[in-house]
């Protein structure tokens, strides 16, 4: 199984911070914050890692991370994503990266305190498909909020007005290959990106998603009260914790 960060995106929301560099070079609290998605991946045993940046900024992603050896790694993979045209067009630049091989997305501003071993473990075993996680939260309106009936995810709705749900999906996705060709498919949304929503609602209909509530906290970090809760959660008690040091 392959990992993809995704670390495009212009980080519009924390200007002026992100005008002089990209959002995911960021600190926050003692490291950038693109070393958190890093970490969860190569902690949950996914070592062959895509990371998709963009912006004026993204030579310096090379500068800091290298071939990846602070984090145990021989080989790091980069790509380029040319403007913002959503979550799932960056995703879509790794399809001939992927190889037919499943993956684990992780967004670049998005960091959780306990490993996903157990979840990548669990979706490795499940036949295909795709699987999201899920995480109460207050704010719901903010992200992709999922519609539960029973044990079973009935539709994601992107930023609703009137959420059904406390249940956030964050920013972590495990697919099948069928993934390239789904967002081969999409169409743009409103705000005129290609959406992850979409692409997770089309494994939906086709009863082919499962989800689980993640257990520690998670927070985005592409506002300012989510950059500083970010930090002070990580000051706390770090972030991407194993079983035993829970
Ligand atoms: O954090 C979880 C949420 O992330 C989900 O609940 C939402 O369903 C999902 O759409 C997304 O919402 P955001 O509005 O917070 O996404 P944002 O535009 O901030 O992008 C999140 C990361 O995705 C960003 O840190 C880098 C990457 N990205 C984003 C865009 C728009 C790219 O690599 N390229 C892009 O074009």
């Amino acid at each position: 199984m392959k990992g993809v960060i995704l670390a495009g995106g212009l980080g519009t929301r924390l200007y002026p911070l992100t005008k002089i560099t990209n959002k995911h070079l960021l600190p926050i609290f003692d490291r950038p914050m693109i070393y958190y998605p890093i970490e969860a991946l190569v902690k949950a045993g996914i070592a062959d890692i895509m990371i998709v940046t963009g912006g004026k900024k993204s030579g310096d992603f090379l500068s800091l991370l290298g071939n990846g050896s602070d984090f145990g790694l021989k080989h790091l993979n980069y790509t380029y994503q040319k403007g913002e045209g959503g979550i799932a067009e960056a995703l879509g630049l790794c399809a001939h990266w992927a190889a037919g091989e499943e993956i684990c997305v992780i967004l670049g501003d998005n960091i959780i305190e306990k490993n996903i071993t157990a979840a990548v473990r669990n979706f490795r075993e499940q036949d295909g498909g795709a699987k999201i996680m899920l995480k109460e939260v207050h704010d719901p309106e903010r992200f992709g909020v999922a519609d539960l009936r029973g044990d079973k995810v009935i539709g994601i709705e992107e930023k609703p007005r009137n959420p059904s749900s406390n249940l956030a999906v964050i920013g972590i996705y495990m697919y099948d290959a069928r993934v390239f060709q789904i967002i081969q498919e999409l169409e743009p949304s409103d705000r005129g990106e290609l959406e992850i929503t979409d692409v997770n609602n089309w494994y939906i209909r086709d009863s082919s998603m499962t989800y689980e509530v993640l257990t520690g906290w998670w927070t985005d970090a592409g506002t300012f009260d989510s950059l500083r809760r970010a930090a002070n959660l990580v000051a706390e008690g770090g972030a991407n914790h194993g079983e035993k040091e829970q």
